[in-house]
């Protein structure tokens, strides 16, 4: 029997939080070239057996230069406490602080705030929709779907970042199962925080939450049929794709060695995205900008444009506010004469694919049809 407590290493690259090769390769499914512009593999469904094989033969966790343990999860509560959930009826959004909640954990360091995800989750969707995260990272997108009654698909073309995801859903879920053998299943309702109001959800509607982890790259999403997608929620790599890392895994979006490299890479992801979502269906991308030659390099725009030349229409524009920049501060304090501004925000953008043709004409001022 595998034992699940056993903890592995895996190596955290600080930059991007990509989890990068540890101990030894993983089975299957790997590109074989390493040019990151060029490889398209296809999607292979990733379970909690291949999980927990993984798990059985890994000890620790490398952040940084520091290891960490990865034991179990111990969950102490499954809901955001109030300080942790802020304002999001405004186009600025701020999460001071990081979310603890159920297995989120800050210890992957390139995830999106979970109050960003839950709060596109609660405005978009209804319980048992279906939400895809492409990018899926540590599994973020997928706790909170099935926190909030959701089904989620999760890709990642990191075989370490799926193996995160799971090893957070496992628990997660071992922690649900708990909580419904004990009798203490029902809850109150817990969607106020959108300022939609909603049906709470049960740890039995939690545990019907269907979540399929897939190893694949988001620029080819074979295994997802046309129009299957109720929500596509995103947090691309953006900001270290001028600096090339041949340690990246190839078809990774910041392997890109150009920035128009990273563009034509996105362009194939935003069509997968909008033809996996179904008319009507919303997609929000986090993205940020950078700096070249101390001159700004609006990267978000250049997404935004390519988002609208697929075909979608704009919903929303939100700033979220950066924080946990100490680090940035310190280093260009050091600098006597800085002259440019630090970037302290990302932005959100929240589009939706139109119903019809109809909607175009409707929404002109908020397509690429702007002059009809
Ligand atoms: C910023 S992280 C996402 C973090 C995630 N939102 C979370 O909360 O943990 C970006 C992710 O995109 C993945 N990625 C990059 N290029 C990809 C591609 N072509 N297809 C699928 N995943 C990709 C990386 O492996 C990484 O896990």
């Amino acid at each position: 029997m595998v034992v699940i407590s056993e903890i592995f290493l895996v190596e955290y690259s600080r930059v991007w939080g990509q989890i990068f090769v540890g101990l030894q390769e993983p089975r299957r499914s790997f590109p074989s070239s390493r040019q990151p512009g060029t490889v398209v593999f296809s999607m292979r469904k990733v379970g909690f057996d291949e999980y927990l094989e993984f798990a059985g033969t890994r000890k620790e966790l490398e952040v940084e230069s520091s290891r960490v343990k990865l034991e179990p999860i111990e969950v102490k509560r499954i809901h955001p406490s109030p300080e942790e959930l802020t304002d999001v009826s405004t186009t600025v959004w701020s999460f001071p602080k990081r979310g603890s909640w159920a297995t989120h954990r800050g210890d992957y360091r390139g995830n999106w705030p979970p109050q960003m995800v839950r709060a596109l989750i609660l405005m978009f969707t209804e319980p048992g929709d279906t939400v895809l995260d492409p990018m899926v990272g540590s599994g973020t997108t997928c706790i909170e779907a099935v926190l909030l009654g959701r089904n989620c698909v999760g890709v990642d073309i990191n075989y370490y970042a799926i193996m995160l995801t799971l090893h957070r859903i496992y628990w997660l879920r071992k922690h649900l199962e708990r909580l419904q053998g004990s009798g203490s299943h029902r809850f109150g309702t817990i969607m106020e925080e959108s300022g939609k109001s909603m049906g709470g959800v049960t740890v039995d509607e939690m545990l019907k939450a269907r979540i399929e982890v897939y190893h694949g790259d988001a620029r080819n999403l074979d295994k997802i049929q046309d129009e299957s997608i109720d929500l596509v929620a995103m947090h691309p790599p953006y900001s270290s794709i001028i600096k090339y890392s041949k340690s990246r895994v190839a078809g990774d979006l910041s392997a890109a060695r150009s920035l128009e490299e990273y563009l034509a890479m996105m362009s194939q992801v935003v069509s997968e995205s909008f033809r996996v979502l179904r008319p009507g269906g919303h997609l929000g991308i986090l993205v940020g900008d950078t700096r070249v030659h101390r001159h700004y390099v609006p990267i978000t725009y250049y997404v935004l444009d390519t988002l609208l030349k697929t075909g979608f229409i704009l919903k929303e524009e939100v700033v979220k506010i950066q924080h946990r920049m100490k680090a940035t501060r310190e280093r260009w304090a050091k600098l006597r004469e800085r002259d440019f501004l630090l970037i302290y925000h990302e932005k959100l953008f929240i589009l939706r694919k139109p119903k019809n043709e109809n909607e175009y004409k409707k929404y002109r001022h908020s397509s690429a049809r702007i002059s009809g």
